[in-house]
């Protein structure tokens, strides 16, 4: 298949591009498209075929449930269930933005979109161009992240071709996604509600409107003994090739442990990368280093996660130490993500 690239501007969104994206959902194709997290492979999240060619695509296993984004609050009714109040509250704060709902679904959302689960994952994404793509295909679209299963999501056009070209009809190119990670993920079938995945809209951020919320016991675990609620969490996921451990501790022991392990690795013939942050990355004279931005604005850090964890499979290195970064607002889902890259391997020093 060819896969059509077709690039968008957010001042004036060309609506030629626009139906001819929105005729392939509703004809069954798949077009991938900007949000403000990360790139989704969109289809027609009320026809089962699409949802198919999703999995099929991304060569994701068919028991992982599909995001259903819609563009407007009245879509809900249609595909979910009782809605709490404190679900209202969150979306009246959080929606349109990085925040996806469970809801108890509707017949109308087929079960293979959900993964034959009773349950629905609703998004209503801030991006423009996202915006007008799901009205333009009939008001529903599923969207996982658009990447093969188990690579980092995808936060530029082109992260997105080197993983789908030739898979999906379109590609619509709306530059480098802001956020840089998926959405935060609650669980509002249940009561208190509970965060199956953390993003940028944080715990306490979600506290401030609705009082007490839980964090699925398998984000914290540092084992993957225990299940996760969001079938997808359980999956080996962002896994860059080189195998990558996590250094955490205190600044100066971290420096200087990294530098050691680089060392010792290059002595033994090894090639090393490292992921830093802007204020340490000029402190390490060997390895290939890679700083992910300023610690001092977090939101640098995870727009640029996913994009250094591709960019290390295109080099040659053998393994990866990355420093940590601190577990704590936004920092709780870059946390997140990177130990799922690094399979829990921490070294505390
Ligand atoms: O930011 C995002 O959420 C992006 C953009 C494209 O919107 N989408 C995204 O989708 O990250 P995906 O499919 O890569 O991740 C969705 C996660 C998976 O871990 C899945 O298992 C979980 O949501 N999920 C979906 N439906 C669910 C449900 N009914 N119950 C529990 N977890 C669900
Ligand atoms: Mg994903």
């Amino acid at each position: 298949m060819d896969t059509k690239i077709r690039k968008l501007s957010y001042d004036g969104i060309d609506r030629k591009v626009i139906e001819e994206a929105g005729q392939i959902l509703k004809s069954g194709g798949l077009v991938a498209f900007p949000t403000e997290t990360v790139y989704g492979l969109g289809g027609d999240a009320l026809n089962p075929a699409s949802s198919g060619k999703i999995y099929a695509a991304k060569g994701r296993p068919s028991d992982n449930p599909l995001i259903v984004h819609i563009a407007e609050r009245s879509a809900l009714t249609q595909i979910a269930a009782n809605i709490s109040g404190k679900a209202e509250r969150l979306m009246d704060a959080f929606w349109p933005g990085p925040l996806t709902l469970i809801f108890e679904k509707k017949p109308l959302v087929p079960d293979k979109t959900t993964g034959g689960l009773p349950t629905v994952a609703v998004r209503m994404p801030s991006d423009p161009i996202a915006e007008a793509l799901i009205r333009a295909g009939g008001g529903f679209v599923a969207a996982p992240s658009a990447n093969v299963s188990g690579r980092p999501s995808t936060t530029t056009a082109a992260h997105v071709a080197e993983d789908l070209n030739g898979r999906i009809e379109m590609i619509l190119d709306g530059g480098q996604a802001v956020i840089g990670l998926e959405s935060t993920i609650v669980d509002v079938s249940a009561e208190p509600p509970v965060i199956l995945r953390p993003g940028a809209v944080t715990k306490s951020m979600l506290e401030r409107e609705i009082g007490a919320v839980e964090t699925d016991k398998a984000i914290i675990a540092s084992d993957s003994g225990v299940r996760p609620k969001a079938p997808g969490m359980k999956y080996r996921h962002y896994a860059p090739k080189a195998g990558l451990t996590i250094v955490e501790g205190e600044t100066e022991r971290v420096v200087s442990a990294i530098r050691h392990l680089t060392e010792e690795a290059e002595r033994a013939g090894k090639k090393v990368g490292i992921i830093a942050a802007d204020e340490t990355a000029f402190r390490y004279p060997a390895g290939l280093v890679q700083s992910l931005g300023a610690r001092s604005r977090e939101a640098e850090i995870s727009a640029h996660l996913f994009e250094v964890l591709r960019r290390f499979d295109d080099t040659e290195v053998d393994c990866i130490y990355s420093e940590a970064f601190e577990d704590a607002g936004l920092g709780t889902a870059i946390m997140n993500r990177l130990l799922k890259a690094a399979g829990h391997q921490v070294l505390r020093v």
